[in-house]
């Protein structure tokens, strides 16, 4: 018995870096089956089928989470599966840096799409339920980002966004036992900070109390905390992660 048994969950972008993890540390922690979603359906059989070799509890699903069809579909194939979503975490995410003035409109949009507009599509599709049931925890990935870094304005606004629906949320949804958090990470162990070029990603690791990113177990956990029972009265939270290096 884990803390997350008896629960059906749901990780978007769930195919590598902090999505992979947290189904990792969800398989940990008892969930009875987790979904995998991700527009690359191939990478995420493959992290499905590593982190649950019996092919019991985790489960692939391809869905563009940018497209409000592709997502209605999508969760209408994971809760006739599963019967039900208890926990929804909203992870899938990507950059497009450039200045505003070198921004293209479509990286504008693409961001805003992904990194939020897709969190709303998804709440969509699993609020009925948990209202219905009573129960629900919903865990939505910020970041740091969303202070406003140069040459993000499009990640910030979405990621500044994120925390905005998850204090609606939880404001709207609290009086039938939902919960929603949002998790704000500086710099995390994956791809995406991985990209960085070297002696830059140094510089910036420099500023960091322990002088490194987080591992993606680490994230992983807080994230666990918010999709379990431990956390029943935190609600409409941004969570930082940062180890102490943007303490406020
Ligand atoms: N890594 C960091 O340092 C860091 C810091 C702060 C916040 N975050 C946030 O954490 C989340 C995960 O980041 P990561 O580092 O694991 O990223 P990653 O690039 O390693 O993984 C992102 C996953 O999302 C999937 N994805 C992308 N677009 C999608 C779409 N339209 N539909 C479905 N799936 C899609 C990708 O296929 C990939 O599997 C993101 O929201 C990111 O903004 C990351």
């Amino acid at each position: 018995m884990g803390k997350l048994s008896g629960k059906f969950a749901v990780v978007t972008g769930a195919a590598q870096g902090i999505g992979a993890g947290v189904v990792k540390r969800f398989l940990e922690d008892g969930v009875d089956a987790v979904a995998l979603v991700d527009l690359n359906l191939e990478a995420a059989e493959a992290t499905a089928k590593e982190l649950d070799p019996t092919g019991t509890r985790a489960f692939a699903f391809k869905c563009n989470v940018a497209n409000p069809q592709d997502v209605e579909r999508c969760f209408a194939e994971i809760i006739a599966k599963f019967g039900r979503v208890d926990i929804l975490v909203n992870n899938a995410g990507i950059i497009r840096d450039r200045t505003i003035i070198k921004m293209p409109v479509e990286d504008w949009e693409l961001v805003l799409k992904i990194d939020l507009s897709a969190l709303f599509y998804c709440c969509k599709q699993v609020l009925p339920g948990m209202i219905e049931r009573q129960y629900g925890k919903i865990v939505n990935m910020s970041s740091m980002g969303f202070m406003g870094s140069h040459g993000q304005s499009n990640y910030a606004a979405a990621k500044h966004g994120v925390v905005a629906l998850s204090r609606v949320l939880a404001k709207e949804y609290a009086k039938y036992n939902i919960t929603a958090n949002a998790v704000c990470p500086a710099a995390v162990a994956t791809d995406m900070i991985t990209a960085v070029e070297p002696e830059l990603l140094k510089k910036k690791m420099a500023a960091f109390p322990r002088c490194r990113p987080a591992e993606v177990a680490e994230l992983a956990a807080v994230v666990s905390f918010l999709a379990s029972d431990d956390s029943s009265f935190v609600n409409g939270e941004r969570m930082i992660v940062t180890d102490g290096r943007m303490c406020l």
